[in-house]
């Protein structure tokens, strides 16, 4: 008796874990797309479509135990192949965030990507790989991680070298989406892999962000100039930036809107007057990650107060850029029918920092031929302590 219960239990709880496949749409070529499913343990679930490798939902519980998904998104594949995606849940490359006026050298030659956001080339380019069909290694049924897989031509987009790259999404027992990128190339190239998925912990489509509550790890950030191209300086957080001499907000600046040391929410100080934030729209920048690059260590956590969901944010990457969905308002309308207006959904893109082929200062993001490259981040969700 006891071995048939047990043998019940372990039957449901791999039944539970299986990655499920249900068609998603066609592309407007004509192929067809997938979302897969997987469920934890406790009930946690994500769904990634094999277009763009793009995080479609992820549900989590509140202090309750109540799910809710906490991504924004589409319902089907020509919401994420339509102009008006805002890269949302994609894995972004070959180069996630901007190179300068789309221009770099390497090894002596020198490359000119797509202008797509002048005056840079942002995100991969006029077609990243947010917008490709990959593949998917399927017959792992009884499991709780997915890989995919994308082959980038010699030349596509502009870029240097085949590159290989695979992403393989992880979802734990303990409530974490591991993401780990690894790719190689035959020909030297550039490469930075993100995630931009935009979250609002409330819940999808229910409100602004403003009032989550940030830490980032991180005493520095890459200050930008007004096309948002790192200037190449590493600037202390706690460096007051340009204010004018008579500002009422003077005192105020003594902490600067990006010291996110301690936690505040984010729309505490979004508003301020601060050159930077201008450039921004608000906060869109790249913060360094304090603690050893290639170590997975923490770069942010992000607590909703009226839920008591909390997510953490771990990353072996340098920078993670922090942006507060500035861009988006009203026009999009995604999963469910929600309206996503100003500031709905924020996102944490752990990477490379932008356009460090031109700035021989930053972590390389060069990848020699016939090396791996290998990245991690992790998106742990719980609820918060106090809350
Ligand atoms: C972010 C980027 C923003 C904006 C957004 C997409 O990664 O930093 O400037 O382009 O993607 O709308």
């Amino acid at each position: 008796m006891k071995t048939l219960l047990a043998a019940i239990l372990l039957f449901s709880t791999f039944s539970m874990a299986a990655v499920t496949k249900e068609p998603f749409g066609k592309t407007s070529d004509g192929r067809q797309v997938y979302l897969y499913t997987m469920k934890n343990n406790s009930g946690m679930e994500v769904a990634i479509t094999n277009f763009g490798a793009t995080i479609v939902s992820l549900k989590v519980p509140d202090r309750q135990g109540k799910f809710a998904d906490v991504v924004l998104g589409f319902d089907n594949v020509s919401g994420y192949e339509s102009k008006a995606d805002p890269y949302f849940g994609a894995t972004i490359g070959r180069y996630a965030n901007r190179i300068a006026k789309g221009r770099f050298t390497l090894d002596g030659r020198q490359y000119q990507l797509a202008i797509n956001n002048p005056p840079n080339s942002l995100h991969g380019g006029a077609i990243g790989f947010d917008k490709r069909v990959w593949t998917v290694e399927e017959g792992d049924s009884n499991s709780q991680h997915l890989s995919l897989h994308y082959l980038s031509p010699d030349g596509e987009e502009n870029y240097p070298g085949n590159l290989s790259v695979s992403v393989t999404f992880t979802l734990t027992d303990a409530n974490e989406l591991k993401i780990e990128y690894a790719a190689t190339t035959d020909r030297d190239t550039v490469i930075n892999l993100t995630n931009h998925s935009y979250f609002n912990l409330y819940g999808q489509g229910e409100g602004d962000i403003l009032s989550h509550v940030l830490t980032l790890f991180a005493d520095k950030f890459t200050p930008v100039d007004l096309t948002l191209i790192p200037t190449g300086e590493l600037r202390s957080v706690g460096t007051p930036t340009r204010i004018p001499a008579k500002s009422p907000d003077a005192a105020a600046h003594a902490i600067t809107p990006f010291d996110f040391r301690r936690p505040a929410a984010i729309g505490a100080r979004v508003n301020d007057y601060d050159e930077q934030l201008k450039f921004g729209r608000g906060y869109d920048h790249n913060w360094v990650v304090n603690g050893n690059m290639g170590e997975l260590r923490q770069a942010a956590r992000v607590v909703e107060p009226r839920s008591g969901r909390q997510m953490d944010v771990l990353t072996t990457e340098p920078g993670i850029q922090f942006y507060c969905g500035n861009f988006l308002d009203g026009t999009v309308k995604g999963k469910g029918g929600k309206v996503y207006k100003h500031r709905y959904g924020f996102s944490l893109e752990t990477q490379h920092f932008p356009d460090s082929p031109n700035h021989p200062s930053f972590p390389t993001t060069e990848l020699k031929a016939r090396r791996q490259f290998r990245s991690t981040t992790v998106y742990r969700f719980s609820v918060a302590k106090g809350h």
